[in-house]
């Protein structure tokens, strides 16, 4: 079966790469002519573990090519999806300018039955809105049929997801339409991946929905951590016996800074705007948001509480992505963090294994200085502060980076260390929701 993917970002070349690998013939489309000819020779524009490894063997197989002509790949394909960026407008609503410039072109070149299927993450009622588009927009009088297809890959582990999804949510008011998409995803069907087949409306909801139960678990765990800390218990521990009780699960329960990344950000603003406008304020939603602003500013109070005044210290950064194998440093709490420490006129040294090229783009200040190390970033500096749990932190020497730093303090916002080990070498140690001797 021909496809068409248009947009070749995070969500529509993984899913472009993996569906050529399930034996899709695949032409992922976008108009930046300079993403097309560098994906044409071979060059992925963002760092994705596999990725590269999957487009190659797709490309070389014959599968997989990417072009900027749309009109050439909607003509030969049945299934055409959509995977244009909706970032947020700041507002807390997505911008869905793309999605609908996408189905104006549509409209003008298809000309017979299309499955129009949509992978970008969109409010309620958009799959419905984009029918409408098209069917006003279109130059002749052809059936198409839409399908909300939402994603639920992680970054980092975007190829597992993937190919190993823990369920597959197909929206659509059209059996024929379920039944071609459903097709595509074969593959999945063979190896039993739970497939959810319903309406429009609720596939885009099941969305919103997850994300933002997923920010729910971080938020309260802070809030837990939070709690830890003033009453000496330990958040691993408690996390650990809640995630025992199945009807509660492991996963996101660990504290931190806070949670980063463009999608739980987005997703939870967009869930809390649909609950105002239909005067069905989503209150725990709210709260989430909120909780996780003060989780930043409650790292900054910890810095403080353990470097004193911030005017003149020279503070030293590990990692600066929203999380590990991700090259990626949208709404990372680095991001804030950083930008509250040089306000409060502090210098920072830093580094990151993937994120320090996309982090200067956003940060320009010239108090930040950039590293080739966690040892080269300690040296010299007042406090070291973990800020991603990327692997390579795990296992440092930890006794260089105390003789690198001018005093030892160590704030571990992503509890990587043990306190009392860290007690044991000397530093001046705090993490978040477990012991500290600050
Ligand atoms: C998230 C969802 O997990 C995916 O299912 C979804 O498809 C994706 O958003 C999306 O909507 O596109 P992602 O943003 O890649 O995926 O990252 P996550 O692994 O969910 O992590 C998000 C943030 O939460 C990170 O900053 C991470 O450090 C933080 N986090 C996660 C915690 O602070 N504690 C946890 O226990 C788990």
């Amino acid at each position: 079966m021909n496809i068409t993917m248009v947009g070749t970002g995070y969500v529509g070349l993984v899913s472009g790469a993996g569906l050529a690998d399930f034996g899709m013939q695949v032409i992922c489309v976008d108009k930046d002519t300079d993403r097309i000819e560098r994906l044409n020779r071979g060059e992925i524009p963002f760092y994705e573990p596999g990725l590269e490894e999957l487009v190659t063997k797709n490309v070389r197989n014959g599968r997989l090519s990417f072009t900027t002509d749309l009109r050439m790949a909607v003509e030969r394909s049945l299934v055409i999806f959509i995977a244009v960026g909706t970032p947020d407008n700041s507002q807390g609503q997505p911008d869905l300018s793309q999605v609908e410039e996408v189905a104006k072109r549509l409209a003008e070149i298809i000309d017979d039955y299309k499955v129009l299927v949509v992978k970008s993450t969109v409010p309620v009622g958009t799959n419905r809105w984009v029918k409408e588009v098209l069917q006003a927009n279109m130059k002749k009088d052809v059936k198409i049929d839409v399908v909300s297809n939402p994603e639920f890959l992680r970054e980092g582990s975007a190829i597992e997801d993937f190919m190993r999804p823990d369920r597959v949510v197909l929206g659509s008011d059209s059996q024929r339409a379920l039944a071609i998409v459903k097709d595509v995803y074969r593959a999945l069907y063979l190896i039993e991946s739970p497939f959810v087949l319903t309406n429009l409306e609720t596939a885009e909801l099941i969305k919103y929905a997850s994300n933002s139960f997923l920010a729910t678990k971080i938020s309260f765990i802070n809030e837990v951590a939070n709690i830890c800390e003033e009453v000496g218990a330990d958040v691993h521990h408690v996390a650990r016996a809640m995630g025992l009780d199945g009807r509660i699960g492991p996963k996101f329960l660990h504290p931190g800074p806070g949670y980063g990344g463009s999608c739980f950000h987005k997703d939870t603003l967009a869930f809390a705007h649909l609950g105002r406008s239909l005067e069905r304020p989503v209150r725990i939603v709210e709260a989430v948001i909120q909780v996780n602003r003060d989780q930043r500013k409650r790292m900054i109070t910890k810095i403080e509480d353990a470097l004193g005044p911030l005017e003149g210290k020279i503070v030293g950064i590990l990692g600066l992505t929203f999380k590990p194998n991700t090259s990626d440093v949208r709404e990372s709490p680095a991001l804030d963090i950083a930008q509250t420490l040089l306000n409060k006129g502090a210098t920072i040294k830093a580094y990151d294994p993937a994120g320090m090229d996309e982090f200067k783009k956003v940060v320009r200040d010239e108090k930040v200085s950039y590293c080739n190390s966690a040892y080269e970033v300690a040296k010299g500096a007042d406090a070291l502060v973990f800020l991603t749990e990327w692997n390579e932190f795990r296992n440092l020497d930890l006794k260089k980076l105390k003789k690198n730093l001018s005093t030892p303090v160590i704030l571990d916002l992503r509890n990587i260390y043990e306190p009392e080990r860290m007690a044991e070498l000397g530093f001046k140690y705090s993490g978040v929701g477990r012991g500290t001797n600050i």
